[in-house]
C-alpha cells in the first residue's frame, strides 16, 4: 500500500532532499519501508553504513493497559503520557477508558497501569461510577493474572484526599492482583511526581517482563506525532499570553454577583478549542495578601520573593499537612483536624507567630495551581477569540474577608489591553452530539451556561437541525440573567426552540433548575423519546445532584444511566 503520510515541511532535511524522500517513500511497499526502517536502525547502532545490516525485527513485545478514569482530563493527559513513552519502549500498549469498558474485561490483563481522580467528596468521575462500583461489588472478578499499579489524582486541599485511587488500589490487591509499584498520590502540581512515576513502573514492569523489551524499530526511528495540533504547545507551564479585548459586566450592579464576560484573542497562538472544552487560567494572587502572609511570617518581602508568592505559589489553601509541616517547623502544638476548615495559610502564620526565612516559608506553600473556565464562544462564530464567562468569588470565614484568586483577579485586578496566561483544557467528553439533527437539552444555571453560549453558536454557524432547549437559573431575572438578550435573539431566529428559566429569588419560595425541569417534564419525556442528549453544567455541591436526582424521579434511573452509557448524559460540573 502506497504510504498516505509523507515527511512533514518542518522535517529536518533540505527541500529538495524532503522531495526525494517523499517520492521514494510514496511509491514504496510496506514491506520496502520496514526494511528501510530495519536498515536505518542497523546503521545507527553500527554507527557506519559500511557495516550497516538490517536491525533484528522486534522480540516478542510485553503488553500494558493503561487503564484511565477522569473527569476533566487530567487522568487521561497522563494515561497518553505513559502511553507515549511505553510505546518508546516497545510494549505493547493499549488505553482504556474506564467508562468504556468493565472489571470483567480487565481481569485477564497481565499489566495494568491505573490512573484514576476523585471528584466530588472522594467520589469517582462520572464517567467512571459503573466501573468503580462493580469492582468494589462483592460479585467483582478475581484478577489474580494481573500485576498492577496505581496512580491516584486529588488535592489534598479537600478531606478524602486521592480516595479512589487508593480505594482502587486497595481492591485490585483484594481481588488477588499483584501490586508492581507502591501507589502514588499526586496533588494537583502532578506533572513531575507523575512523571518519574510512570517512568520508574514502566521501567520495573519491563525488566521484571522480560530481558530486553526495546523494540529495534523504536531505538534509532524518530517518532514524528502528526496528530499534535499547534495550539497543544501551550501549556501550564509555558502559558500563551492572551490580549484581553473586552471585560464587561454582565449582572447589573444591584446583582449579588458579579460576573464578567471576558473576551481574549488567541491571535498567533494556533489554540483551536471546540465547544465544551475550557482554558486554563495561571492567576496571580492578591499583592495585598502577599503582603500580608510576608508579614505574618516576619519577613520583609524583597521583590523577587513577593513576586514569587503572587505568581507561583498557593497563599489560600490550606492542607493538613501543612498544619503538621508548621507546627514541626515553629515547634508548636497543631491545632486539631477540623481547625483548617475555612481557613487560609495567613491563619495559620497568624495564629503561631513565628520568624521564618524565605525558604521555610516556600517549602511549605504548595504551587499555585491554575483555575478553570469552559470556553463560551465558538471558533466559527468568535474566530481567534476565546470568551470566558467568571463569576467573583467573596465570601466571609473566621471573621476575615476571602476572595477567589483567579476570579477576582480576572474581574478585578485585569483590564482590557492586559495580558492573561492561557492554556487550553481540552474536554472532549463534552462535545455537541457528532449527528447534527440530535436534540440537546442544555441545564446550566449560573456559570454553567458558558459552554451552552459556545454550543449555541457552533449549531448557529455550522446550520445544525437538531432542537436546541436551554434551561437557566439565576437568583434574580431583573440582574442576573446572563447573555438574555443572545438567547432571545436566538428564540427570534428560531435556533433556541425552547428556553425555561428558573430565579430563585424573584418569588417568595426558592425556584430552582430542577423545578423548571419537574414542570416541563412531560416535554423532557418527549425530547428524550426523540434521541436528545441531556448536557449539564455549573455548580458541583449545590446543582448537580438536585439536578441528577430530579432527572432520576422523570426518567428513572435505568433510563438515566443508559442514556449515560450512550454518551447523552453529559456533565461538566465543579
Ligand atoms: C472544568 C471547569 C470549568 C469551569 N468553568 C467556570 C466558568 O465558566 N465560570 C466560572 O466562574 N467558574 C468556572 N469554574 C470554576 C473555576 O475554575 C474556579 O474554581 C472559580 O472561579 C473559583 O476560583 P478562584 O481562584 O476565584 O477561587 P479560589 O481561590 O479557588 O477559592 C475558591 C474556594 O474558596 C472556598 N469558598 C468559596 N466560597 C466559599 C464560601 N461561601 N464559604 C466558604 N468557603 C468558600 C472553597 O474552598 C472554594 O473551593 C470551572 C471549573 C472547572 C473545573
Ligand atoms: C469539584 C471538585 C471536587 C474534587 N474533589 C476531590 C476530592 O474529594 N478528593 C481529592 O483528592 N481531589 C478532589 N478534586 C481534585 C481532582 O481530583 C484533581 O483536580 C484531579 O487532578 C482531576 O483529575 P481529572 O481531570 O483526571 O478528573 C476535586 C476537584 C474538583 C474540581
Amino acid at each position: 500500500m502506497a504510504l498516505s503520510v509523507l515527511l512533514p515541511a518542518g522535517a529536518p532535511f533540505g527541500p529538495d532532499q524532503i522531495s526525494a524522500l517523499n517520492s521514494v517513500f510514496s511509491t514504496s511497499t510496506a514491506e520496502q519501508r520496514a526494511w528501510l526502517s530495519g536498515f536505518l536502525a542497523g546503521v545507527q547502532t553500527a554507527n557506519g553504513p559500511q557495516q550497516a545490516v538490517p536491525a533484528a525485527p522486534p522480540k516478542a513485545r510485553v503488553p500494558l493497559t493503561i487503564l484511565f478514569g477522569t473527569e476533566s482530563g487530567n487522568a487521561e493527559a497522563l494515561a497518553q503520557r505513559a502511553r507515549r513513552a511505553a510505546g518508546k519502549l516497545g510494549f505493547a500498549v493499549k488505553m482504556v477508558d474506564m467508562a468504556e469498558t468493565t472489571p470483567a474485561k480487565m481481569a485477564e490483563i497481565p499489566n495494568l497501569l491505573l490512573i484514576a481522580s476523585t471528584w466530588g467528596e472522594g467520589d469517582p468521575p462520572q464517567r467512571a461510577v459503573d466501573f468503580y462500583e462493580a469492582l468494589l461489588d462483592d460479585n467483582a472478578p478475581r484478577f489474580e493474572k494481573t500485576r498492577f499499579a496505581v496512580l491516584a489524582l486529588g488535592d489534598r486541599a479537600y478531606a478524602q484526599y486521592c480516595e479512589i485511587g487508593r480505594r482502587m488500589d486497595e481492591r485490585l490487591a483484594a481481588l488477588g492482583a499483584t501490586r508492581i509499584v507502591d501507589r502514588i498520590e499526586c496533588d494537583l502540581d502532578f506533572e513531575a511526581p507523575a512523571g518519574s512515576w510512570i517512568d520508574t513502573t514502566l521501567d520495573r514492569i519491563g525488566k521484571e517482563s522480560i530481558e530486553t523489551v526495546m523494540a529495534a524499530e523504536d531505538t534509532s526511528v524518530i517518532h514524528v506525532d502528526f496528530a499534535r495540533g499547534g495550539g497543544e504547545a501551550w501549556t501550564r507551564a509555558q502559558p500563551f499570553a492572551a490580549e484581553i479585548t473586552e471585560h464587561v459586566r454582565l449582572t447589573g450592579s444591584r446583582s449579588l454577583s458579579d460576573t464578567r464576560h471576558i473576551e481574549l484573542s488567541l491571535e498567533g497562538s494556533g489554540l483551536l478549542y471546540e465547544p465544551g472544552d475550557a482554558l486554563g487560567i495561571v492567576a496571580r494572587n492578591d499583592p495585598a495578601l502577599v503582603d500580608a502572609v510576608l508579614k505574618a511570617a516576619g519577613l520583609n518581602g524583597e521583590t523577587a520573593l513577593r513576586d514569587a508568592l503572587r505568581d507561583r505559589f498557593d497563599i489560600t489553601t490550606l492542607t493538613a499537612k501543612q498544619i503538621t509541616d508548621h507546627a514541626a517547623l515553629t515547634g508548636t502544638t497543631a491545632p486539631g483536624a477540623g481547625w483548617a476548615m475555612g481557613r487560609q495559610v495567613i491563619d495559620l502564620l497568624e495564629a503561631a507567630p513565628h520568624k521564618f526565612s524565605p525558604q521555610q516559608l516556600t517549602t511549605l506553600l504548595r504551587p499555585l495551581p491554575p483555575r478553570y473556565y469552559s470556553i463560551a464562544s465558538s471558533r466559527k462564530s468568535a474566530g481567534e477569540e476565546a470568551h470566558l464567562l467568571v463569576a467573583a468569588v467573596r465570601y466571609e470565614t473566621h471573621g476575615r474577608q476571602r476572595m477567589g484568586v483567579a476570579s477576582i483577579d480576572m474581574n478585578e485586578r485585569r483590564k482590557t489591553g492586559d495580558r492573561l496566561e492561557v492554556f487550553l483544557r481540552p474536554n472532549p467528553h463534552f462535545r455537541l452530539p457528532a449527528d447534527p439533527s440530535r436534540p440537546v437539552v442544555m441545564i446550566g444555571p449560573g456559570t454553567g451556561v458558558a459552554p451552552f453560549r459556545g454550543f449555541m453558536q457552533e449549531r448557529e454557524a455550522t446550520g445544525a437541525k437538531g432542537k436546541n432547549w436551554l434551561v437557566f437559573g439565576h437568583r434574580n431575572f431583573m440582574h442576573d440573567f446572563l447573555y438574555q438578550l443572545e438567547w432571545q435573539d436566538w428564540i427570534k431566529e428560531g435556533l433556541l426552540t425552547r428556553l425555561d428559566v428558573a430565579f430563585s429569588r424573584d418569588q417568595p419560595e426558592k425556584r430552582y433548575v430542577q423545578h423548571a425541569l419537574w414542570d416541563a417534564r412531560e416535554e423532557l419525556l418527549g425530547w428524550v423519546k426523540d434521541g436528545a442528549a441531556i448536557y449539564v453544567c455549573g455548580d458541583m455541591a449545590a446543582m448537580a445532584k438536585d439536578v441528577n436526582d430530579m432527572l432520576v424521579r422523570i426518567l428513572s434511573k435505568e433510563q438515566l444511566d443508559q442514556l449515560r452509557r450512550d454518551g447523552r448524559y453529559l456533565r461538566d460540573v465543579y
